[in-house]
């Protein structure tokens, strides 16, 4: 597959243009043209018939790939809290590990867009391997990417595109979450070398990860402006881990505290200028939430096509449950919340692919598509009943599942807050 679309970006690059432009049109005209839904085979509950022809692929591919590799397995990585090594392997060799890395690092040189509908269907079938796709995607190769110098690029970027080695984005810390200007952890030049001391919390893929973009503070005195980024390898001397989490949903991703102790890298390990930290995090986190959007997705798309299935194979009164108004009506609004979220998350991607401003968008996307995945989740048990309630059937692991999405990558007050802050700049005189 990576083969394939790399032979076929140049056309890939076309037809994201024409999408772009399309879709900016369809919006400033008010039309809705662009998407439509259509249902194809049994259990397609949504299809976008517009997508082009690489992205459809891409998109099938994927699926393909969920429904052969990660459904049948994600209830047994789920209970055993096994990392999905295999699996992420094989997502390494169809260029899904790196999607937006360009080819000549080894990544796949495709688009945010594709990379959101990656995210969405590795997540549909298990959304563990879906947030372990996600970080190293979005939290760990973006701002390598991004800020990143080309002696960096080339040294920490091309071992983390085949899913042989995964990497993790450490902001977070006990003390603060939501309020990320307020690290402690701290970083203090020594010679050639960065000693790092500290706690970093809450770090996905910590335990299986091969490297960290640590944030530290080089100068507390100017708080949020006094952050900057590092670049550390994993294991490490001086860098432990504490112990693995054990949490409510997407428990075959791993996660940790990664702990400090006159952690020393070289200088050159500075991941764009000092002080640059608080920048490089909120920027990297305006990314990754459209990943988390598409996680969120996933798993909504998940629990309704379970919802939807059962309620045709499901009799009571004499027919199928899907016979029943009541049933109707939920699985439509279902349905409407995670169309909605996900035209906001492909708008997000399209804004970014087409280097406008997304801040806003991206923050609209995570919120709609975490609290749909919450909602759709809880809606599925209520549709199974009894069923959505044992571990015999895989509801009951979508709604543990989508409960993180409305944490991670900033709750969803701090999407609110995001959100409103924006808006308001829009009403300044
Ligand atoms: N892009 C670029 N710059 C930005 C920015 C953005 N999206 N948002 C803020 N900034 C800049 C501001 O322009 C400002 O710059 P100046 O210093 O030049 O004036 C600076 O950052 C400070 O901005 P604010 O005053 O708005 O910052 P704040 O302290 O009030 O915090 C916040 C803003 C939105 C609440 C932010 O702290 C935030 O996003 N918090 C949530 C953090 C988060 O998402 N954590 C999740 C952890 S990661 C994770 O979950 C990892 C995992 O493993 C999955």
């Amino acid at each position: 597959m990576a083969a394939l679309l790399a032979a076929r970006s140049g056309e890939f690059r076309v037809v994201t243009e024409t999408l772009q432009r399309n879709y900016f049109s369809a919006f400033s005209d008010r039309s809705v043209s662009v998407c439509g839904a259509v249902r194809r085979g049994s259990r397609r509950l949504s299809h976008v018939a517009q997508l082009p022809e690489v992205h459809r692929m891409l998109r099938q591919t994927c699926r393909d790939f969920a429904e052969r590799e990660l459904a049948p397995v994600a209830s047994q990585l789920d209970k055993e809290h096994t990392y999905p090594g295999r699996q992420v392997r094989e997502l390494g060799k169809l260029g899904i590990m790196a999607v937006e890395v360009p080819e000549s690092l080894g990544g796949a040189g495709l688009d945010y867009l594709a990379y959101g509908l990656a995210v969405e269907e590795i997540s549909r079938g298990c959304a563990s391997t879906g947030v372990i796709v996600s970080v190293n995607n979005s939290l760990y190769l973006g701002p390598l990417l991004k800020f990143g110098s080309e002696e960096q690029k080339k040294q920490w970027i091309p071992p983390f595109t085949t899913g042989e080695k995964v990497g993790c984005f450490a902001l977070s810390e006990p003390g603060n979450g939501s309020d990320a200007g307020a690290a402690s952890t701290t970083a203090q030049l020594d010679g050639d070398e960065w000693v790092l001391n500290g706690t970093k919390a809450w770090i996905t893929n910590s335990w299986d990860a091969s490297a960290t973009i640590i944030f530290a503070t080089t100068d507390k005195a100017v708080k949020h402006q006094g952050i900057s980024a590092f670049l550390v390898p994993m294991p490490h001397p001086g860098l432990s881990l504490g112990k693995k989490e054990d949490k409510l949903g997407i428990r075959a991703s791993s996660t940790a505290n990664i702990i400090l102790e006159d952690c020393r890298v070289p200088k050159e390990n500075l991941l764009g200028g000092l002080g640059m930290g608080f920048k490089i995090a909120m920027q990297t986190l305006d990314s990754g939430r459209i990943g988390i959007a598409s996680q969120a997705l996933g798993i909504g798309q998940a629990a309704l096509d379970c919802a939807a299935d059962y309620a045709h194979k499901r009799t009571a009164f004499g027919a199928p449950i899907a016979k029943l108004q009541a049933i109707q009506f939920k699985l439509a609004d279902m349905a409407v919340a995670l169309e909605s979220a996900r035209l906001l998350t492909w708008k997000a991607a399209l804004l970014r692919d087409a280097k406008q401003p997304f801040t806003k968008e991206a923050a609209m996307a995570k919120l709609a598509a975490s609290e749909a995945a919450t909602f759709i989740s809880h809606q599925a048990i209520q549709v199974l009943g009894g069923m959505g309630y044992v571990t015999d059937m895989p509801a009951e692991r979508h709604y543990r599942d989508a409960r993180i999405t409305e944490i991670y990558e900033g709750t969803s007050e701090i999407q609110r807050l995001v959100i409103g802050t924006q808006v308001l700049k829009e009403y300044q005189g």
